[in-house]
Order: C-alpha cells, then sequence, then structure tokens
C-alpha cells in the first residue's frame, strides 16, 4: 500500500520524503486554509518538485464548466498533479470529461460502496473514501474500503482506492487489510506510526550501555598502562 500525506504544509512533506517513504500527497481547501502566505498554485508547484508521485488539487466549483476550468489550469502546474472533484453529480459529469482530456482525477468525499463505484465507472484514477468521517458518526468506514476493493478485483476495475480521513495508526494497518491501495494521512499519524515505546526506550538504553562499556574500556587500559 502506497503512503500519502494528507497536508499542504511544505516541511512536512519535505520531511516525508527524506524518509524515503512518501508516494505522493493530497491536499484540500481546509488544508490550504492552514499555510501562510503563499497561493495555492505556488503550494501546488512546490509540493510537486518534492515528491514525483501524484498530488491531488481539489476544485471549489459546483458546477461542471467551472470544475473543468479550475481543473485544467491545476494539470498545468505539473505533470504528476491529480484533480479532486467532490462526488456529486456534476462531479461525475466532470471527471468523465477530465478522463477523456486525459487528465487524471481523484474522487473526493465518497461515503459509500455505490458512490466509489460510480466514481470508478466514470474514469477517477483515485477513490477517496473518508474512513474517519464516517467512524465520527458511528459507521466503520473500513467496509467501504473492503467492499470496494472486492469489487474492483471480482470486475477488473483499474481504479485505486485512497482511504482517506485516517485519524491514527490502525486506520492505517485496517486499509492496508482491507485492500486499499493508498492510504493518506496527516503528519501526525505518519510519525505516530515510526514511534513505539518499546523501540524509543530500547534506544536510550542501548546508548547509556555503550557509554557505560566504553568508560569501562577506557579505565581498564587506563590501568593496564
Ligand atoms: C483526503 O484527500 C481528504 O482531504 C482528507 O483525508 C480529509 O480528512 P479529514 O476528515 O481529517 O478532514
Amino acid at each position: 500500500m502506497k503512503i500519502f500525506l494528507d497536508t499542504a504544509d511544505i516541511e512536512e512533506i519535505r520531511t516525508a520524503a527524506r524518509w524515503g517513504i512518501l508516494d505522493g500527497v493530497t491536499t484540500n481547501p481546509t488544508l490550504y486554509a492552514k499555510v501562510e502566505g503563499a497561493s495555492y498554485e505556488d503550494v501546488l508547484r512546490e509540493v510537486c518538485s518534492i515528491t514525483p508521485g501524484p498530488v491531488s488539487a481539489e476544485v471549489v466549483a459546483d458546477e461542471v464548466e467551472g470544475m473543468l476550468e479550475e481543473g485544467r489550469a491545476f494539470a498545468k502546474l505539473a505533470p504528476n498533479i491529480v484533480v479532486k472533484v467532490p462526488m456529486s453529480e456534476s462531479g461525475l459529469e466532470a471527471m468523465s470529461r477530465f478522463a477523456e482530456e486525459g487528465i487524471k482525477t481523484n474522487c473526493t468525499l465518497v461515503f459509500s460502496t455505490n458512490q466509489g463505484f460510480l466514481a470508478a465507472k466514470a474514469g477517477a484514477s483515485l477513490i477517496s473514501p473518508f474512513v474517519g468521517r464516517l467512524d465520527d458518526i458511528n459507521q466503520d468506514g473500513m467496509i467501504v474500503i473492503r467492499e470496494l476493493a472486492e469489487i474492483f478485483a471480482l470486475h477488473d476495475i483499474e481504479s485505486e482506492i485512497l482511504a482517506a480521513s485516517i485519524r491514527n495508526p490502525l486506520h492505517v494497518t485496517q486499509a492496508a487489510l482491507a485492500g486499499a491501495h493508498i492510504a493518506t494521512m496527516p503528519f501526525k499519524v505518519l510519525q505516530q506510526m515510526v514511534h513505539h515505546p518499546l523501540t524509543d526506550k530500547g534506544i536510550v538504553q542501548f546508548k547509556a550501555d555503550w557509554e557505560k562499556a566504553r568508560q569501562a574500556a577506557g579505565a581498564g587500559a587506563g590501568a593496564s598502562s
């Protein structure tokens, strides 16, 4: 399963890229609103220069022509831009038009298996079920991932399932087991995946023992000379 960062924060993206585990980035208007002093286009250009993987840029228009206009402009920014389009009647039409034009799309705000299935039929490359927001309303978000994975395998559908709205490391494991091709997550969740209390404790212990052994070896060498 590929790992995407769900952020517009350049430093977070640079850090994950340095770790060698970054496969792509998703952004949305809410994440962009947290970044100060740069246009959305500038942020996207910079993100695309850091990762060669897909970078999702979200349209905000709610009618087809507006979505097409925004998406075409995003697609010109870099070859790895994927246009993020919300699930709706207009969204389906826009995604099928983008597919005809060879522009890749990520269907966002997917909350049911049928929505995901329709988005794939319309030609979206990525389908984004929002796991965390479903969990928030007492529905198991992983069911959508699991059902879509089964349907896509049964019917040879090429779209990739992108588990979105990931809230914790357990969601990442569950998404991988449920058959998601990609999980997109906040940087904080990625950091939580790196750490384990026993790992962190072990690193401190090994360092302390190493220092103790070196001091003992130094004292031994001093005594024998
Ligand atoms: C992904 O593409 C979405 O923008 C994102 O995962 C939404 O997450 P949230 O529910 O934490 O806002």
